[in-house]
Parts: structure tokens; sequence; C-alpha cells
């Protein structure tokens, strides 16, 4: 069925009227889903945002899908269809059967047959896509390609616009508080945020998390709860989703009523959905909560001994993303072979591997120290395998003052690697005494005896979830390592 050039230009004019309408984000993004969608005739359009992270697709704008399709999870952009992200156009002939189809068995039921998908690009880089769906098999042409293409580059416009918009509109004194409390801590990069929460309790639990870097997604998957015959009637949203911490969060009112009916619907899920960690808060819950997981005063004051965090665990977990991503650029096409040095690296060394796209190999040394002021170095354990012609990357938990890292680079050289190189999460450059050469930095950290997150003072605290700062009084009167 071929669509006219005067259809589509018609169609990309409306678009353009109303991408300037000085609607919200939402409703923009839904009319020009509607616009392209009929324009196309194809049955469903959806459009998407890359989070902050790029590791997210939020749905901001949609035409002629289910509610069950549409609340079928955050997509998780590396999953779905990642080929879009890297700026290609993908054609799915049966998503029923397309391996690249993230919820194959969803579209089925949904009578979903072909795909469309086009990245929006801002500045050269995907910030989000659109996505064309028919119920009948569909073979798409240039024309249909090209139109989509420039309905993508309006959305790319108007993304931007919303990114801006947000940042002007940010509170600043939060921005404030934040800085103030940690300057090394980075102010985290604005996402395209639901500009409307049901209550103004969830507005403000978002603000908490934001305040400690704690990634969130808004109402971003609905769960059936109850089916009359194969209609769904009842299903249950949780108010947020936490991917770090794979968690569903609740919001609980003071309302009596209100919190019988969500321990209810509560229940059901956690009978139907066992799988799903959910969990309903009130506000003492919810300090209770950060605390555990290293955030907020009761996090900080729980743990005897630490002065303050320094970096949480959210913070930890992207920068590691972070510099996972810069190498596997790096080293693209090739396999890695990572070192670590027991025992102080074993938490980031697993965070860090988890997220390299590449083959890797792994291999790990052990040191003791000796000497009046442990000035000795000597491996306890050497490598199990040759490293003679691999590509080397030397992961270390913190570089001081440099001594470790410079033996052991002088140890490993001798055997000849193909290339060698050094990723520390954490660089106390303050305190170098040696010049070691440092491809990958996490963070450059004061000159204070730090713990936690693998670091350890005296064999403790390489458990906790984040980075702290020593009580100085414990480490009073001893050399500094
Ligand atoms: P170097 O001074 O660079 O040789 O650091 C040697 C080792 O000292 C590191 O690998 C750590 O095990 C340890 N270290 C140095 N600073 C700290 C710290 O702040 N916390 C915990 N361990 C540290």
């Amino acid at each position: 069925m071929a669509r006219s050039r005067g259809s589509y230009y018609s169609a990309l004019k409306r678009i353009t009227r109303v991408a300037n309408s000085g609607f919200g984000l939402k409703k923009t993004c839904n009319s020009i889903a509607k616009s392209a969608a009929r324009a196309m005739q194809a049955n469903g359009c959806r459009i998407l945002s890359l989070s902050s992270q790029k590791e997210y697709l939020i749905t901001v704008g949609t035409y002629g899908l289910s509610d069950l399709y549409l609340k079928k999870g955050p997509l998780d952009a590396r999953k779905s269809l990642p080929d879009i992200l890297d700026g290609k156009v993908v054609y799915i002939a049966d998503a029923a059967t397309d391996d690249r189809v993230q919820h194959p068995q969803t579209a089925l039921s949904q009578g979903i047959s072909s795909i469309l998908g086009v990245p929006v690009l801002g500045k050269g880089q995907a910030i989000g896509e659109i996505r064309i769906y028919t119920r009948e098999p569909r073979q798409f042409s240039e024309a249909d390609k090209s139109f989509l293409l420039s309905v993508a580059d309006t959305c790319a416009v108007i993304f931007e616009r919303a990114e801006l918009h947000q940042l002007l509109q940010k509170d600043y004194r939060a921005d404030e508080r934040r800085r103030k409390a940690s300057p090394a801590s980075p102010v985290p990069t604005s996402t395209l945020r639901p500009t409307t929460f049901a209550h103004s309790s969830e507005e403000d639990f978002a603000r908490l998390l934001d305040f400690y870097c704690i990634d969130w997604l808004y109402e971003p998957r609905s769960f059936p709860l109850r089916w009359e015959g194969d209609k769904l009637a009842e299903m249950f949203t949780p108010d947020f989703y936490l991917p770090e911490l794979d968690l569903y969060v609740e919001l609980t009112t003071l309302r009596q009523n209100l919190l019988t009916e969500k321990n209810r619907k509560l229940r059901q899920l956690r009978e139907l959905h066992p799988e799903v960690n959910v969990r309903l808060l009130n506000k003492s819950d919810f300090i209770k909560l950060l605390a555990k997981y290293g955030y907020g005063p009761l996090g900080e004051a729980k743990v005897e001994g630490v002065d303050r965090v320094l970096y949480s665990h959210a913070q930890i977990q992207r920068r590691v993303r972070t510099l996972a991503r810069r190498i596997s650029d790096d080293y693209a096409g090739q396999r890695l072979m990572l070192i670590g040095i027991l025992k102080g690296v074993v938490c980031f060394m697993a965070d860090l591997m988890q997220h390299l796209s590449l083959p890797v190999t792994l291999d790990f040394m052990a040191i003791s120290y000796y000497g009046r002021d442990d000035e000795v170095v000597e491996i306890t354990r050497d490598l199990d395998t040759s490293i003679t012609g691999q590509h080397v990357l030397m992961v270390e938990d913190i570089v001081d003052t440099g001594m470790t890292l410079n033996y052991i680079l002088g140890h490993l050289s001798a055997h000849n690697p193909a290339s060698l190189s050094v990723c520390t999460l954490l660089d106390k450059r303050a305190r170098r005494l040696v010049n070691v050469p440092l491809g990958y930095v996490g963070f450059e950290i004061p000159d204070e005896f730090v713990v936690g997150y693998g670091l350890d003072y005296k064999g403790e605290y390489r458990n906790l979830p984040f980075i702290g700062i020593l009580h100085p009084e414990l480490i009073k009167g001893e050399s500094p390592q």
C-alpha cells in the first residue's frame, strides 16, 4: 500500500504545528505519534526517550497501543532493538519470531506483526526512538522511512527543548544543598521525567531520590491482578521502580481506607508475581530503606567509625558503568585480560566486568607488605595464566603513593603483554610518590583514609555498599599506608 508524498507532507506540516503548540511533552508526543501512525496507515506508534544513563527507554508518547503492551515494563536499551540506538533504521518483519524483540509474547498477544524503528538523534547521538507498529505484515518503503526520520528530527528538537525547560525549572536549592554536602559529587544529568505526579508526596519522593542520586522510573509497569474471561479487570501500578535496587515502591498516604486497599492489592501482587520485589513505604520506612543502602543521615550514622559517605552506591555504579563503556569502546574488537590485586578490588572488579561488552578473561594476584614502614612489596600469589601477547588491564581499587602499582606493572611488563593499561576506581593523587600511568580513573579523592566497596581498615568495612571516610580518630598516630 503506497502512501503519497502529499499525505506525508501534510502530516509533517501538522506535526510541526503541534511541536510548536506549547503543549507539555506528553501531550505533544501523543499527538505526534497519532499523526505519524495515521499518515503511515499503521496501527500504533510509540515515541521513546533514552534515560540519562542510557539504560532505559521511557515512553513519552503513544498511539494505538493497548495499556498492557505499553506497561510491560521499562525497555532495556541494550536489549530492546539496540541497533536503533546505534543510529540505524530497524525493520522487523515478524515481531513474534524475531529474536531482536524483547517481549515477543506480548507483541504476539497484541497482534503486532511488523515494526519499523528509527533513532531520534540529538547532536549526532541517539536520545530516543520512534517505533511504528502494524497488525498486517508490512514492507516499509524508502518514503515511509524518510517520513519517519523527519518526524524523529522534530522529536529531537522537542526532547532537547523539554530537557532545557526542566533544567531551568530545577530546584536550585536542592542542587545547592547537594553541592555543599559533597563538592566532588557529580550533579546528575537531567532525564525526561514525567512532569505530573498523581500526588505531591510522589514528587517529594522523586526529589529525595534525585538528591541521593538514586535512579528512578515513575509508574513504569502495571501488573495484571484479575481477569474476567480474557479481559483484564484489575491492575496494580506501583508508584516507582528503582532500577539499581531492582525494587518497586508504592507510597502510602495517611488515609486508612486507601491503605487497606493498597495492602490487598500488594498481597495479591506478591501471590501472583513472587519474583517482583515490591515495598509499601511510609516516610519512616523510606528513611530506613535509604539507610540500608548507605544513603542519608541514618546510612552514615549507622556505621561506627565512618565519618561520612564520600560516594554513594548509586554514584559508584554510575561511574563504573561509564568507565566500562569507555573501556569497551577503546578495546572494541579485542579480547581483554583483567588482572586484579586481592582483596580490595573485588567489588569494583565484579561490577566493572559485568558492564564490559567485550570478551574478557580474569586473573588475580595477591601481595603482602613488609619492612618497617611496609615499604617492601612481595607477590604472595602470582597469575594462573600467561599474559604474553595479551591486552592486559590492571584493575585497582585505589592508587595512593603508587608504589604497589609501580612494582606490579614492572613485574607484568617483563612478561611482554601486547598492551598494559591501568583502571583504578580511586586516585589519591595528592599522596603520589611514584608517577604511574593511569588509563582510567573513577574518582580523584582527597587525602583521607577511605573504606567500603572492597576497601578495608584492618580487614573490616569491605562489605559497605558505599565508600566512606574513616573517622580520623581511628587512624590517629598510625603511619598512613
Ligand atoms: P599505594 O600507596 O599506591 O602503593 O597503595 C597501596 C595500597 O594501600 C592500596 O592498594 C590499598 O590497598 C591501600 N590503601 C591506600 N589508601 C587506602 C585507603 O584510603 N583506604 C584503604 N586502603 C588504602
